[in-house]
């Protein structure tokens, strides 16, 4: 192909945003006379590039618009340290039905023994599957909230996380919550109820939420929402943080 008209398709090719098949296109008309690739493979493959190209960016966009605070994954975990996590149940919920069907996930334990870790992974592969996955923290979430209130856009910023699929609130429980937070939150919980997944992490068991929010009666009807299509994830076991500090010590008392 002679450079001229090589370069007009390569132009044309990103006017109509294919990107990827305009910059391997020189090198791939190579290839193509080398391996006397048939018309239909040639462009086959051209445009497979593009697909995959365009996934990938894709994904990767999703995992940033999420704002994890870290990458995790669920191969990176563990089970034989966290016996009491089951890895059934976990590759389970990866298959991400549980989006689909609105369902909340909720990881509950004390700390260091991999919720905050699991929600990301669970989240991560929620990206990969092109859903839009919010990541938060309980106290950003409320303080986003009661700011929302302040400036009277809360209404828009209900509307604004109702884009997203799946959103993961990590560390509830350990900052107290006061009364408007409370209330906020639970209007939050409200909008998603059975409109879209939540995904949650609390050091604290649910009977004592009550703690959190500082009122019972909206704890329970945080809870009643929250739990009535929830699945729970109770991990009992040791922090993960203290595994090597613990070896470590101990190597030092011998
Ligand atoms: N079973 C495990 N296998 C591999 N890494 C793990 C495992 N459990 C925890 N970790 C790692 O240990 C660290 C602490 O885990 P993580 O932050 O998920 O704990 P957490 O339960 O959220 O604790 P906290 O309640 O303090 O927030 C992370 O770096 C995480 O990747
Ligand atoms: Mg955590």
């Amino acid at each position: 192909m002679a450079n001229m008209q090589l370069h007009q398709l390569q132009g044309n090719l990103e006017r109509l945003k294919m990107y990827r098949m305009a910059e391997i296109l020189p090198e791939y008309l190579k290839v193509a006379v080398d391996r006397k690739l048939a018309h239909q493979d040639f462009i086959e493959g051209l445009i497979e590039e593009e697909i995959t190209f365009k996934t990938e960016r894709s994904i990767k966009y999703k995992i940033k618009r999420a704002k994890f605070p870290l990458i995790k994954t669920l191969d990176g975990f563990d089970f034989s340290f966290q016996t009491t996590v089951s890895k059934e149940k976990l590759n389970e919920l990866a298959n991400l039905s549980f989006i689909d069907r609105k369902e909340n996930v909720i990881f509950l334990g004390p700390p260091g023994v991999g919720k905050t870790h699991l929600a990301i992974s669970l989240g991560v592969k929620a990206c990969e599957n092109k859903y839009t996955v919010m990541f938060l923290t309980a106290s950003d979430l409320i303080s986003q909230l009661t700011s929302s209130l302040a400036d009277r856009t809360f209404q828009q910023e209900l509307k604004r996380f109702a884009q997203y699929k799946l959103i993961i609130v990590d560390e509830i429980g350990y900052l107290p919550i006061d009364q408007v937070g409370a209330n906020l939150f639970f209007q939050f919980i409200t909008s998603r109820y059975e409109k879209s997944s939540i995904i949650i992490t609390s050091n604290k068991s649910f009977s004592n939420w009550g703690q959190i929010f500082a009122d019972n009666v909206l704890a329970t009807a945080i809870l009643d929402r929250l739990l009535h299509h929830a699945n729970i994830v109770n991990i009992k076991g040791e922090s993960y943080r203290l595994k090597d500090r613990k070896k470590e010590l101990l190597t030092q008392e011998k």
